[in-house]
Parts: C-alpha cells; sequence; structure tokens
C-alpha cells in the first residue's frame, strides 16, 4: 500500500511511544515507524507486554501495529526512508561538568541530530518532540546545515503536554498543540505539513503557532506554571497544619475564583516525574545564564518547597512516631509518582524509602504497577525492603501506613481489616489525602493528612 505521508520518530519513550500510536491511529493514510537505540523498549512494544503502562494506549496500539504502526531498532534505514522525522529522545539534567544538576543534558539529543544529517538522502522535516531549552532549534540547525549538499532540512518545534496516566485522553482531545517554526519560506511550509497532521483529528483552532523560540519556551513555561501551583498549594498546607485550618476547604475556596481556576491545587506529599523538576531546573539555568539572578531565584523556590514538603513529611513520622523509626515496619502505599502510570521517575516515594531507611526503618512497598521500577530504583540502597504487590499483605505487621500516591485501590479499602492485622498504635501518614480520614480515625488508627488536623488517641 502506498501511504500519503512517511513519519518517523527517534525515540521510543513515554512520549514517542504514545504520541505515534495516537497518529498511526487516526490516520490510517500515513505510515508511522518509531525507533530506538534500545532493542528491549522495542521488543517490548512489539510484544503484547508494552514497556509503559498506560490506560487506553494497548488498544490503540494493537489497532495501528503492523498495518500503518512499526516499531524498529534500524535507525539509519528509519532517517534514510522518511522525510517527516520527529525527535523525542531523553533530555534529562545534567549530571556533569559545567552546568551539573541544572543544565538539560544534550547529548542524546545532539547524537540524533547527527544521525539525521548522516543518513539523510532527502530533503526533511525534524521536529522537536522532546522538551529543550530555548534556542535548542538553532543547534540543530546549525548542525544539520553544516554540509551544503543538496539535503535541506527544516526545524520545528512541536512540544508534548500529555501527563502520564491520562496520556491517551490527552493526545486525543488535547487543549492545543503548538507548533514553532521559523519565518521563512520552506519554515512556513513546514509548519502547514504538520498543521495537517494534526487535523485529522485536532480542531484548527487549537492549532496554534508561534515563532519557534516562544514554543521551547512556552513548554516550559507550562511544567513551571504547574508545578508552581502545587508547590503553593504545598507551602499553605504547612500553614494549615499549624493553624487548624484544612487545606482542601482552603483549595477549594480558592479556587473557586475563576481567575485562579481549581485543576492542580491538590496538596501532596510532592509532585514528581521526569519532568517538573528537570524543566525548572533548566528554566533556573537559563535565567542565570541570562544574568536574570532573581527571576533563577524565584523558579527554584518552586523545587526547594517541593524538597521541603518531602522533608516535612518523614519529619512528622519520625516526631509523632515517639522521635524513633529504628526497627519499625512502613508501608509505602504508592511508588509511582502519580495513579495511572507505573513511572516512578522522581518519585517522592524514592527519596522518602531512601530517607526512611536512613532512619532505620525497614520498608514494605505495595504498588499496582510500579514495583518493577521500584525495584530498579531501590538497587543498591541499604537497608531492610521488601515488595508485596497485596496491599492487605503489605501492611501485616507495620507500625504505620504512608500513602504516597492517590491510586483509586487505596480510597477504598478494608481499613478494620488492615488495623487488625498492625502493630498498635498504628497511624496512616496519607500524603494525597485520598482516605476518610475520620472513619480510619474511628477505627483506631492515628491519621495524618497533609494540610489538615492530625486525628489522634492520645
Ligand atoms: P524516555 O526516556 O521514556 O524515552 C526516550 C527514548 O529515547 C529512550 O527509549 C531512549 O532509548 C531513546 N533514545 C535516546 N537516544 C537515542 C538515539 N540517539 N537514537 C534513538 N533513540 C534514542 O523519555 P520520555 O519520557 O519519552 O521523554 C522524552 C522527551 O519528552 C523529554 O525531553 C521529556 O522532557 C519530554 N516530555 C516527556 C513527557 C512525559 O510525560 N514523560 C511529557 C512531555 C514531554
Ligand atoms: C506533567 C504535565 O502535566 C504535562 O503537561 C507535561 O507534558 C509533562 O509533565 C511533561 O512535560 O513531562 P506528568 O508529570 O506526567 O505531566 O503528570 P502531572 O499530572 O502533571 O503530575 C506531576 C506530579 O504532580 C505528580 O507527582 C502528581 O501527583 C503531582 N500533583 C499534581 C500534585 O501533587 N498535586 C496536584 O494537584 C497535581
Amino acid at each position: 500500500m502506498k501511504f500519503r505521508k512517511n513519519i518517523l520518530c527517534i525515540g521510543a519513550g513515554y512520549v514517542g511511544g504514545p504520541t505515534m500510536a495516537m497518529i498511526a491511529y487516526k490516520c490510517p493514510q500515513y505510515r508511522v515507524t518509531v525507533v530506538d537505540i534500545n532493542p528491549i523498549r522495542i521488543a517490548e512494544w512489539n510484544s503484547d507486554d508494552l514497556p509503559i503502562y498506560e490506560p487506553g494506549l494497548g488498544e490503540i496500539v494493537k489497532a495501528a501495529r503492523g498495518k500503518n504502526l512499526f516499531f524498529s531498532t534500524d535507525i539509519e534505514g528509519g532517517i534514510r526512508d522518511n522525510d517527516i522525522i520527529f525527535v523525542s529522545v531523553n533530555t534529562p539534567t545534567k549530571t556533569f561538568g559545567a552546568g551539573a544538576g541544572m543544565a538539560a543534558d544534550l547529548q542524546y539529543w545532539e547524537k540524533t541530530a547527527r544521525q539525521i544529517l548522516q543518513y539523510s538522502e532527502s530533503t526533511k522535516i525534524v521536529i522537536e518532540k522532546s522538551t529543550l531549552p530555548v534556542k535548542t532549534a538553532l543547534a540543530m540547525e546549525k548542525i544539520l546545515n553544516y554540509t551544503k549538499n543538496s539535503v535541506s532540512f527544516d526545524v520545528l518545534s512541536n512540544p508534548e503536554f500529555l501527563a502520564e496516566g491520562s496520556a491517551i485522553k490527552d493526545l486525543e482531545n488535547p487543549d492545543r498543540i503548538l507548533i514553532g517554526c521559523q519565518d521563512t519560506k520552506s519554515g512556513l511550509a513546514a509548519r502547514e505539513t504538520l498543521v495537517e497532521i494534526y487535523a485529522n483529528w485536532v480542531p484548527r483552532e487549537k492549532i496554534i503557532t508561534s515563532n519557534i523560540w516562544s514554543s521551547e519556551l512556552s513548554k516550559i513555561v507550562s511544567n513551571a506554571f504547574l508545578a508552581q501551583r502545587i508547590s503553593s498549594i504545598n507551602a499553605i498546607s504547612a500553614l494549615c497544619e499549624k493553624t487548624d485550618a484544612d487545606i482542601t476547604e482552603v483549595s477549594k475556596a480558592v479556587g473557586m475564583d475563576s481567575r485562579i481556576g481549581s485543576k492542580f491545587l491538590s496538596a501532596s506529599v510532592g509532585f514528581g516525574g521526569s519532568c517538573f523538576k528537570k524543566d525548572i531546573l533548566n528554566l533556573v539555568y537559563l535565567c542565570q545564564h541570562y544574568g536574570l539572578h532573581e527571576v533563577a531565584d524565584y523558579w527554584e523556590s518552586v523545587v526547594r518547597i517541593n524538597q521541603y514538603q518531602q522533608e516535612r513529611f518523614i519529619l512528622n513520622m519520625l516526631t509523632t512516631m515517639f522521635n524513633t523509626l529504628a526497627g519499625k515496619r512502613i508501608c509505602l502505599f504508592g511508588f509511582a509518582f502519580k495513579a495511572n502510570t507505573g513511572d516512578t521517575r522522581e518519585s517522592p516515594a524514592i527519596y522518602i524509602t531512601k530517607r526512611l531507611l536512613e532512619e532505620k526503618a525497614e520498608i514494605v512497598i505495595t504498588d499496582p504497577k510500579a514495583l518493577k521500577n521500584a525495584k530498579a530504583d531501590l538497587t543498591g540502597m541499604e537497608g531492610q525492603v521488601s515488595f508485596v504487590e497485596d496491599p492487605y499483605k503489605a501492611a501485616e505487621g507495620c507500625h504505620a501506613i504512608a500513602i504516597l500516591t492517590e491510586w483509586d485501590v487505596y480510597r477504598n479499602l478494608d481499613f478494620q481489616k488492615i488495623f487488625n492485622t498492625m502493630t498498635k498504635p498504628a497511624s496512616i501518614f496519607d500524603g494525597r489525602n485520598i482516605i476518610d480520614h475520620k472513619r480510619c480515625f474511628d477505627i483506631g488508627f492515628n491519621v495524618y493528612p497533609t494540610g489538615k488536623p492530625a486525628l489522634t488517641h492520645s
């Protein structure tokens, strides 16, 4: 069959896989290929056991795979045979050299740009899907257009705004699609080609265009604003605990102001995920680079409050459990950074486990989807950690439960049954405010919500 467009995505991760699956699913007239350097990941994409858990993903992959959606390790062939290339490789925080701990590590991204140059035999549109520091497209263009031959490249910025756990919904019905391009004849034509792809299922008025630098920056700023809301509400949760105010009531009252809005105002044990912290630190680094130190400090405080919230959670456990956790069994309900994903990158659970182990507690971890990743995250950490899938069994004999992920399954557990098997006094620290605190208190637990008065028996 002859396809109308041949699309390649380099990077088969949390973004590349679902995004391309959605394009293939919505556009049977296009052939979509996803390549990756990791052969295990590609083999998993080609199996029934996909490398990531995302509600609804399995169905759309199954519907398109083998028809117009292909996963492969042939990067060279992929670049040669496709004219539209999305780049969705990882851009983690740099861990070495100048900017370590702050700047984006662009080595994977630059390697990809060089591969595209090396294997291209015809004109290409190259689309930045990865989140990148502003002005990265300039570097990409410089690399791609270094050798003057007949092959030319147009670079577009098309950041991804999906959230894990709701990726399929977000991709199917996005708030907006943002496309940035250079203001040149070929840049504008390339932009139109990409608009056409999305217009297969996204209403035109939701497809917005901008200059390329605004597009790159808007992505990082969106994440910074979202994270800032969480740090704002978490900061106020600390004040609520001192004043007997209730954070749920405060966030409801504040969020009903239509200028503020109610989303992203749930107090928590802190935000996690692979992007918020890295993107804010990247923003901070950029501001420092341009000498905007006050702006950098402002945004850095969002990350500081997030760290503070996690440390506060630990210290609350320590002080309320008689200032020692040594030898006490603590059960972590949830290890994923949020519900409906198996992803544990930058999950608060990692830091909390590390700190609890420093206090010489014994940790039992339960999670419906993230135990495999949790085991990998904790390799090499010294101390006693076990992994138990069933939350009832996991809590047996424990002194405390810490709810770290807002999985629905934890909302409606039989807490009486759980209480009966635990060591007394038994405590629950609800880092997500998802359970019925009064009911658990009535059962006999000491209950420590986030940003609300504690309910204790002594
Ligand atoms: P990921 O680590 O899950 O996937 C990246 C993939 O790229 C990996 O499988 C890796 O093997 C592959 N890769 C790296 N170098 C390669 C190369 N030279 N050739 C081929 N493959 C290569 O990362 P992710 O979560 O999908 O994030 C990708 C980008 O998208 C990041 O910039 C991130 O900030 C951004 N983003 C992520 C999310 C999210 O929810 N995870 C949402 C929006 C944007
Ligand atoms: C986030 C953004 O929401 C996406 O738009 C963006 O594309 C993505 O980052 C990215 O660039 O990677 P994600 O990290 O997958 O998506 O998930 P979120 O729903 O944003 O949650 C992030 C963290 O904040 C989670 O740990 C979550 O539990 C926490 N959170 C969220 C709160 O603590 N309180 C809230 O009210 C909302």
